[in-house]
């Protein structure tokens, strides 16, 4: 099996973590978001991979080379973004037109048999099938109205709430005939999801297929998080500490812990539930890390509490100091003895903070 996953995009809605870093390099539970949907692709029987890059393409590519997990890769770079069919018609010749091919959104983070997909596609002889998710806000996705036969009769992307056709959502997930290439132009921006399934719908060559299971995208701050929940509480299970960890006296390590390797806990500090430390990140005494992601490299000093938020790599937290509730810190940032953050602050990398920000702000 082949597969595209698209893995441009700028990650708009997660700066000021994705100036520094592709939204597929975020790590869930310490791993790129990537290294799980790669993953997930060996397992389900992939031996190609497309990556279509083209925000930030060289960390991506350095990232991962030529091959992983036993699979072929390549990158495909734009020198322009193409959107999300674009990059499928540039990936044509490496694609080929043999057999129907795998394309994944690559911010989504799911435990999806895709082989599953490509045996529900060659029953029906479509030209596109999409994996499809019930959600509760239909107007955050694309949404396909299915006949009985799990034919897509319509399909619009993001409707609004009141005037969406149902609560199915395009997971994100598609398996695609070759004959998908004449439907995209070449070389311009095309949207597979306004442009391409609509007229397949019409064309009655579109079908879809709902599952459960896990399923989410890492689109904005809250999804982050959440995705790091689900990933835990569907694979990872038990609290995991990495190697050469060091653990003074008092410290409490509770259930839905991540800790990577060289990690420095002082003293009565209390990690968790639900927090991811990246490797040779140093918490100080009796600080308190709750339902946050902390990057690599990380400094958190004596007394500070850090509960629902995302700080970036190699980030230095003072002392006495209070994050909260959905705020993200960039890469290098100082945030200064005794500040209080809290309400979605965003702060850019590298910048210095010293005083307390209590309504949503970014500080520059
Ligand atoms: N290579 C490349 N080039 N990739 C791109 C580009 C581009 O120009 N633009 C976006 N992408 C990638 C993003 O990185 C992401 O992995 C995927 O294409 C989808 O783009 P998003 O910007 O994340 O779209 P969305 O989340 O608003 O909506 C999409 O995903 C939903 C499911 O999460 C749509 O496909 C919806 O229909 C779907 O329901
Ligand atoms: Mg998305």
């Amino acid at each position: 099996m082949k597969a595209v996953v698209l893995a441009g995009g700028f990650g708009t809605r997660l700066r000021p973590l994705s100036c520094t870093r592709p939204k597929l390099l975020f790590p869930i539970c310490n791993k790129p978001l990537l290294d799980w949907t790669l993953e997930r692709l060996a397992k389900s029987g992939t031996n190609e991979v497309v990556l279509a890059v083209n925000y930030m393409a060289e960390t991506i590519t350095q990232h991962y080379g030529d091959s992983t997990h036993g699979m072929r890769l390549f990158h495909s770079r734009e020198e322009k973004p193409l959107g999300t069919a674009g990059p499928i018609k540039k990936a044509e010749e490496l694609i080929g037109h043999e057999e129907p091919f795998l394309v994944l959104n690559g911010d989504i983070l799911t435990d999806f048999d895709y082989s599953k997909l490509m045996k529900k596609h060659t029953e029906k002889r479509a030209t596109a099938t999409i994996a499809l998710r019930r959600v509760k806000d239909p107007s955050r996705y694309g949404i396909a109205e299915l006949t009985e036969k799990n034919r897509v009769i319509r399909f619009v992307e993001k409707p609004p709430r009141e005037k969406a056709p149902s609560n199915l959502a395009n997971a994100g997930i598609y398996v695609l005939e070759p004959e998908i290439f004449d439907y995209i132009p070449n070389g311009r921006p095309v949207s597979i999801e306004r442009d391409v399934f609509p007229k397949l719908a019409n064309e009655r060559k579109l079908y879809g297929y709902d599952f459960e299971g896990l399923w989410t995208d890492i689109g904005k701050p809250e999804d982050y998080l959440k995705a790091n929940k689900l990933l835990f509480d569907a694979q990872i299970k038990k609290s995991q500490v990495g190697k050469s960890v060091r653990v003074k006296s008092g410290v409490e390590i509770k259930d839905s812990t991540v800790i990577g390797d060289r990690v420095f806990i002082g003293e009565k500090s209390k990690v968790g539930p639900y927090a991811t430390i990246g490797e040779r990140t140093i918490l100080g005494k009796k600080v308190h890390v709750q339902n946050s992601i902390i990057f690599p490299g990380v400094v958190i000093s004596n007394f500070t509490s850090i509960k629902g938020a995302i700080i970036g790599e190699e980030a230095a937290i003072g002392s006495h100091v209070k994050i909260g509730d959905g705020c993200m810190i960039g890469d290098h940032a100082v945030i200064r003895d005794n500040v209080v953050l809290s309400q979605g602050v965003t702060v850019c990398p590298s910048r210095k903070v010293s005083e307390n920000v209590l309504t949503p702000r970014c500080l520059m």
